[in-house]
């Protein structure tokens, strides 16, 4: 069993031309384990996404952080996913807690749009996690379990599917997971789509880390077994991304 580690660099709702010129050149310019061995995307503001793939080096992808659930049409202020497609972007981020949270995205808005997203030939990377109360209530796996249930529902081909685990209370906090603490998450998520949904799709699964991933915390988290990699959020815009890019070497 070999999956590919993943990294995805998500910069949220950051950036200016100039910080973005920066940044990607800080990219470009950084030294990353070949695409055999990884798979890297980048996601930027929606507004500088034509901007960051006419000049991002070729071995990492660009995602956009969210499109519409359905076809295009009257939706001021949306983004479809047949735009992406057009605009070659192959990848979009769905679920982000952000967006759960702030936009009140229910589990079946995520899961209408991981649908469509995925039927107009987009990658999905799918975010699912629990908040600190649900934690300590130990909920964690009933609600990381619903938030995939209720994409399993809808969808059927799981090949294009990267899910990232992603506890709301370690999101932009500093209180990163500690390596047990996600391996136990990612493997009991594993375990139940090896029972709900397949035992090949469980195998074959890429289920990536994100909360407070910093250059100084990526390797321990990246050993753990069932750690496929990581979606970054602030050391995404720092030049110790290509550390948190090199964490398996
Ligand atoms: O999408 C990325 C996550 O929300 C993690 O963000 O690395 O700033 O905690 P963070």
């Amino acid at each position: 069993m070999t999956r590919k580690f993943f990294i995805g660099g998500n910069w949220k709702c950051n950036g200016t031309v100039d910080e973005v010129k920066k940044i990607v050149c800080m990219l470009n310019g950084g030294e990353v384990p070949c695409p055999n061995h990884i798979e890297t995307i980048i996601s930027p503001p929606f507004i500088f996404i034509p901007m960051v793939k006419s000049c991002l080096r070729t071995d990492f992808q660009v995602a956009a952080q969210n499109c519409w659930t359905k076809k295009g049409g009257a939706f001021t202020g949306e983004i479809s996913a047949e735009m992406l497609k057009n605009l070659g972007v192959p990848w979009v981020i769905l679920g982000h807690s952000e967006r759960r949270t702030l936009m009140h995205e229910t589990d079946q808005v995520v899961a209408e749009k991981v649908d469509y997203a995925l039927s107009q030939g987009l990658k999905v990377c799918l975010c699912v996690g629990e908040s600190l109360k649900e934690r300590e209530c130990n909920e964690t796996a009933q609600v990381v379990s619903r938030q995939v249930q209720a994409v399993a529902a809808r969808v059927g081909c799981w090949a294009n599917v990267v899910i990232a685990y992603e506890p709301i209370w370690a999101i932009g906090t500093g209180k990163v997971a500690s390596p047990e603490q996600a391996q136990e998450v990612h493997y009991n998520l594993r375990k139940w789509i090896d029972c709900h949904i397949s035992c090949q799709v469980a195998q074959d699964i890429r289920i990536i880390y994100g909360g407070s991933v910093t250059a100084a915390n990526c390797k321990q988290i990246g050993g753990q077994p069932d750690v496929d990699g990581f979606l970054v959020g602030g050391a995404s815009l720092k030049e110790e991304f290509i550390e948190i890019l090199n964490a398996r070497n």
